[in-house]
């Protein structure tokens, strides 16, 4: 496990002071992922993505890849209400961001932006220089966020690449150059 000089409370107030508040209020920790969140995320990521979540095996060891950069939505009940996942590669210092989300109780309050600046933010520290990621064509929630922290179709036909996932599952491939690392 490493240090987490950059885990925080997204909303600064002490959740022990809230007894009473629903869970769909109750305050949220960003911090990195856990070995013991595996069942949650596994839960969180099928509720999600369904048919396209990660099978538990492979989870597990992107966790074990890529936990530095396994960011969690924790509302201290034991559910996770997002997370964020990006893999490296140090030959290129390169990154893809593999997975995001926001459960729907909890969309349109920042949080998935949250997310991403904070992994983006690690991933810079780290010396990454550029991102790239895929998204369903017609999934404009994503893509308006995407483009919101700078993220640019990469070229060729507007990023689009037809099949990327197999027969008439299309993906946009979107890109971010990170500048100012080391
Ligand atoms: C995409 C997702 C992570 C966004 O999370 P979120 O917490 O709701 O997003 P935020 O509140 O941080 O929104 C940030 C920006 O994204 C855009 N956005 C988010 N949801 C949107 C929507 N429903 N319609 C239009 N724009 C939207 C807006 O530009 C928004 O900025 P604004 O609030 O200043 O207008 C969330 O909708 C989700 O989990 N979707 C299902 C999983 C998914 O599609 N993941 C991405 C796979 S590539």
């Amino acid at each position: 496990m490493t240090a987490e000089p950059l885990e925080r409370s997204l909303d600064h107030d002490d959740r022990l002071a809230h007894p009473g508040l629903p869970p769909e209020d109750l305050p949220l920790d960003l911090r990195t992922a856990r070995e013991s969140d595996l069942p949650e995320l596994r839960r969180l990521d099928e509720e999600v993505f369904q048919d396209f979540a990660y099978p538990g095996f492979l989870l597990r060891q992107l966790f074990d890849m890529y936990e530095e950069h396994f960011l969690v939505l924790d509302d201290g009940t034991g559910r996770l209400r997002g997370y964020v996942l990006a893999a490296t590669r140090t030959i290129g210092a390169d990154s893809w961001i593999l997975g995001l989300c926001v459960t729907p109780d909890r969309r349109r309050h920042g949080l998935g932006r949250e997310l991403m600046r904070e992994v983006l933010s690690r991933l810079r520290r780290d010396g990454i220089k550029e991102v790239r990621l895929t998204v369903e064509p017609a999934n404009l929630a994503a893509i308006f966020l995407y483009r919101s922290l700078g993220f640019r179709p990469e070229e060729p036909d507007g990023g689009l690449r037809p099949d990327y996932f197999g027969p008439g599952v299309h993906r946009q491939v979107m890109r971010l150059d990170l500048p100012g690392g080391p």
